[in-house]
């Protein structure tokens, strides 16, 4: 069996959607594998536009996709996910999905918790406020209410009876409104013949797939450096999602994983609070944002923008194993007349070639720049390396140097097809 992981190696919204889309083409499989609808991932086929934020990537070209152990799934949010893509004429049924019986679940609780939390919070860690931390708050304690406790009504009960009583008891010491145990129990109980229909032990499911030596694609959503060991802590997401997650957070062994697919924009991005070294406050920000038209998937969120930071691209490749790059949005740079790519950082007259852990060493960081003439025309219509005018090929040339790995894909454009291919990575996981 084959298995490549996709994982974000900035802070999200690289691009993991459209990569994933054009690799499920040689996929047999798909797993989400870490977290939940916190995750928007974009995909453009032929001008028609498909957001998801808990179904693999895959289902879009018609493979089959699980989601896994690893994801913190709210159901409704799913259900009406699922609505949205068969309004787009996409098939989606137990046929092709297989949800993980061992997903923990996120319920209205959880998104109020996230919103009361985040309201008291300060500094603000600016959460998408869909109850993705809270979520994972309740399954390290054990406390979950997981996707098999729909089809036992007397457990199910007894769990949500105790993870009521938990939470509202601080709901209620905020002033905050608290939750009912028969209409959520109702509600529960409504939807679990539908969710139950795709549940399974998905851990078999992909044991199968690999002894078939199939191909197996692991998506990853958010980014190494949102995850809750490596990244710019506390200004992360609440799970793993470096590219050992793929492994923990599906069933499979870290032997599954041969490739490692780091995304990462020709720039950087970040939406919500948090460090941002190379961040840009002036007129070659908005010029980012605008063109890259930097706005959340899911939230609408504008998205602060900056030099690509290939120091801590080199950190995110180290902790993941990232064996290639996908580099995304070049042609978001087409206007500049020249590049900047942030080598390393200077804090109180010594240089750090790595991101320092404490924050107000983060806060005080000043990046270190080289320049790169900039290529000054358009890329949109770049389908292979040689349209790429020089510059823009010595661009990633210099990141590749620079960060130790080759890019495999590269990408200029929005639209499924118009991906640069210069070595594939289901081949090189073969
Ligand atoms: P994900 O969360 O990593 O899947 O990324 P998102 O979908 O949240 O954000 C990436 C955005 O960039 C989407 O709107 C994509 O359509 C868009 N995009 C992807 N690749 C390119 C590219 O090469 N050029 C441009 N201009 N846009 C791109
Ligand atoms: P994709 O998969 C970008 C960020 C939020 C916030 C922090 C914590 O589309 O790349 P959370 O709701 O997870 O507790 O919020 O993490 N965040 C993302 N940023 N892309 C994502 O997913 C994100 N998922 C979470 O903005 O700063
Ligand atoms: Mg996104």
């Amino acid at each position: 069996m084959t298995g490549v992981v996709v994982i974000g190696a900035q802070w999200g919204d690289e691009g993991k959607g459209r990569i994933i889309d054009w690799l499920s083409g040689q996929a047999d499989l798909v797993v989400r594998y870490n977290g939940g609808h916190n995750a928007g991932h974009t995909l453009v086929v032929d001008g028609r536009i498909y957001k998801l934020a808990l179904l693999p990537s895959g289902l879009v070209r018609g493979k089959p996709g699980v989601i896994g152990n690893g994801v913190v799934l709210d159901p409704f949010a799913l259900f009406a996910e699922i609505e949205r893509m068969r309004a787009l004429g996409l098939d989606v049924g137990p046929h092709n999905l297989t949800i993980a019986e061992t997903a923990a679940l996120v319920l209205p609780i959880h998104r109020a918790l996230d919103v009361e939390q985040e309201a008291r919070r300060s500094p603000k860690l600016d959460t998408t406020l869909r109850g993705i931390g809270p979520a994972y708050e309740d399954k390290i304690g054990r406390r979950a209410i997981r996707v098999c406790d729909l089809a036992d009504p007397t457990t199910l009960a007894a769990k949500l009876e105790a993870l009521l009583a938990h939470h509202n008891l601080w709901l209620a010491a905020v002033g905050a409104p608290t939750f009912e145990f028969e209409p959520m129990l109702a509600q529960l109980m409504a939807l679990a013949p539908t969710l139950l229909a795709h549940s399974g032990p998905a851990w078999q499911k992909l044991h199968t797939a690999q002894a078939q030596g199939q191909r197996i694609l692991f998506e990853g959503a958010q980014a190494a450096l949102l995850d809750v060991d490596w990244g710019t802590y506390p200004y992360v997401t609440s799970s793993n999602t470096v590219a050992a997650a793929a492994a923990t957070g599906s069933g499979v062994g870290p032997n599954a994983l041969q490739t490692v697919l780091g995304v990462c924009k020709a720039y950087t991005t970040r939406v919500g609070a948090g460090p941002l070294p190379t961040e840009l406050d002036d007129a070659t920000g908005t010029l980012l944002r605008e063109r890259g038209n930097e706005y959340g998937t899911n939230t609408g969120r504008q998205r602060r923008c900056g030099w690509l930071d290939a120091c801590l691209l080199r950190q995110s490749i180290a902790v993941s194993g990232i064996t290639a790059l996908a580099l995304t949005k070049l042609d978001v740079l087409d206007s500049l007349s020249e590049i900047r790519i942030c080598t390393g950082y200077i804090l109180n007259g010594k240089h750090y070639d790595y991101m320092p852990a404490g924050l107000t060493e983060q806060a005080a960081l000043q990046p270190q720049y080289e320049v790169l003439p900039g290529w000054l025309s358009p890329t949109a219509q770049a389908r292979q390396w040689s349209d790429l005018p020089p510059a823009a090929q010595q661009y990633v040339a210099r990141i590749e140097a620079l960060t130790g790995v080759p890019v495999a894909l590269l990408s200029c454009h929005p639209e499924r097809d118009a991906l640069i291919c210069l070595r594939d990575p289901f081949a090189a996981a073969a």
